[in-house]
């Protein structure tokens, strides 16, 4: 039963002293996020700056959980009378319906620069520590690099699937080291923080609550992450692959089959180079380490082709096997000095058809991912089973636009939307279909969808307005 609704002002203060608070009930944000869970107890301020930054001013304490000082008495507060914010001052602003579709198409166009400016400064970062790294053989700034990972998974949890807006069609292979790890880290951190709040305890529950099953609960002696070990898992989703700037240029871009020493060599990333860059950075934390050495590692017991050996995949845990996942669908779905991209509907059912029945966990994990991503983003390109193309407005349904012909002209004028979700026949959409040559295809948008992009000047100042936690 709630007791009292405390100021998380007065509760950071008493923690900032010494004390500590449990809230002995969930709490979740207005979209029904779980943001602590109710039998942790809170002896730093950062999850409970967490959950201000969450939009909350208040915490519920049940008299299952209470206020503690520093020496472990149960302090006596009453209720704190803070009206909330309305959850529209904090909550995402998703449209609920697409009303108007020159507004809709804006919006979009809006988002996918926003991104597309948020991603390129990500990559000249990344860019920038792999060429310290080349020039110092191991040694790049570290606090530069965690203060851009930190403000990219601050991005990504602020607006929905954000990167999902980024022109990714405009990337070549050249630029596929920077914005593979930009992408693999927003992704990555908006999976790992929907597992962590949403998954947690059904993980605890389902998966570890027999003397049995204890032995698996060694996966990272997982329950839930506190902000700061999330933090520092950003931080590792951004750097993971960065062993790979001491392997020559020519290799990691050469368009044919590498041969066998190559391959070993491209191998030495993960705990030879990037056991270097752990050594001269200092990033000996037990989640770096893992993050880096063992992101190519098994993640279901007898997976093949896996490297390094050293940890087995009962110890392997859930923030490295997001990193695998991810690590492994952006690169399906990125173009590649030897292969186009795949369409992402292709790489998600890939990911699931090799992973979710090979270990309880995954399961979970890819709920994330796909609960995360949505199949069709907002301003994605899809086929249609009769050969047009058309543009996405809503991941929902989804609502698309077609925009070519079954020849794949432009249409000269602009057609009504339709829910292609609904379509059983040639309307529907050809998930088979991807799309050969995107930057082509972006460069062949007709008038009425690429007319309605902001000016640069618009574009700046909302990249200028966004605060970072
Ligand atoms: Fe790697
Ligand atoms: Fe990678």
């Amino acid at each position: 039963m709630i007791q009292s609704s405390i100021s998380i002002d007065k509760l950071i203060d008493i923690v900032r002293q010494g004390g500590r608070v449990k809230t002995g009930v969930d709490v979740y944000d207005s979209n029904g996020t779980l943001l602590l869970a109710k039998d942790v107890l809170v002896d730093k301020t950062k999850p409970l700056k967490f959950l201000r930054n969450n939009g909350l001013r208040k915490v519920p304490v049940a008299s299952n959980g209470g206020v503690f000082d520093a020496s472990g008495n149960k302090i006596n507060i009453g209720s704190d009378n803070i009206p909330e914010p309305s959850p529209r001052d904090f909550s995402d602003p998703k449209p609920a319906k697409t009303q108007n579709v020159t507004e809709r198409l804006k919006q979009i166009q809006e988002l996918r620069r926003f991104a597309e400016s948020m991603s390129s400064k990500a990559q000249a970062c990344i860019k920038n520590a792999v060429n310290q790294i080349r020039h110092t053989e191991g040694e790049f700034n570290v606090d530069d690099v965690s203060e851009q990972a930190s403000e990219l998974a601050s991005f990504a949890e602020q607006k929905h699937h954000p990167l999902a807006y980024a022109p990714r069609e405009l990337f070549f292979y050249d630029d596929y080291f920077y914005s593979h790890a930009a992408n693999v880290c927003a992704l990555g951190s908006q999976v790992l923080h929907r597992f962590n709040t949403a998954f947690s305890n059904a993980v605890e529950k389902s998966l570890w609550s027999s003397p049995a099953q204890a032995k698996n609960k060694s996966a990272g002696m997982f329950s839930y992450y506190y902000p700061e070990e999330v933090d520092e898992m950003c931080f590792g989703l951004f750097i993971y692959d960065l062993g790979k700037s001491m392997v020559p240029e020519e290799i990691l871009n050469k368009p044919s089959v590498l041969t066998e020493d190559e391959t070993h060599l491209i191998q030495k990333h993960t705990n030879d180079f990037g056991f270097t860059i752990i050594e001269k950075n200092h990033l000996g934390s037990t989640v770096l380490s893992n993050m880096i050495r063992y992101h190519h590692g098994p993640i279901y017991e007898g997976e093949p082709g896996c490297y390094p050996f050293g940890l087995e995949c009962r110890m392997m845990p859930p923030y490295v096997r997001i990193c695998k996942l991810m690590d492994i669908y952006d690169a399906m779905i990125s173009k590649r000095s030897y292969q186009d991209a795949i369409n992402q509907v292709t790489a998600v059912t890939s990911l699931f058809r090799n992973y979710v029945h090979k270990d309880p966990l995954l399961q979970y994990i890819l709920h994330a991912f796909v609960k995360t991503i949505g199949l069709y983003p907002p301003g994605s390109i899809v086929f249609l089973k009769n050969g047009q193309m058309a543009y996405v407005l809503e991941s929902e349904g989804p609502l698309v636009l077609p925009f070519t012909n079954s020849s794949q002209a432009p249409l000269t004028s602009r057609p009504d939307p339709y829910n292609a979700g609904e379509q059983t026949g040639v309307l529907a959409i050809d998930s088979t279909r991807s799309i050969r040559h995107p930057k082509t295809v972006w460069d062949c948008l007709p008038a009425f969808i690429r007319e309605v992009a902001l000016p640069e000047e618009q574009v700046a100042a909302a990249v200028a307005a966004v605060s970072f936690i």
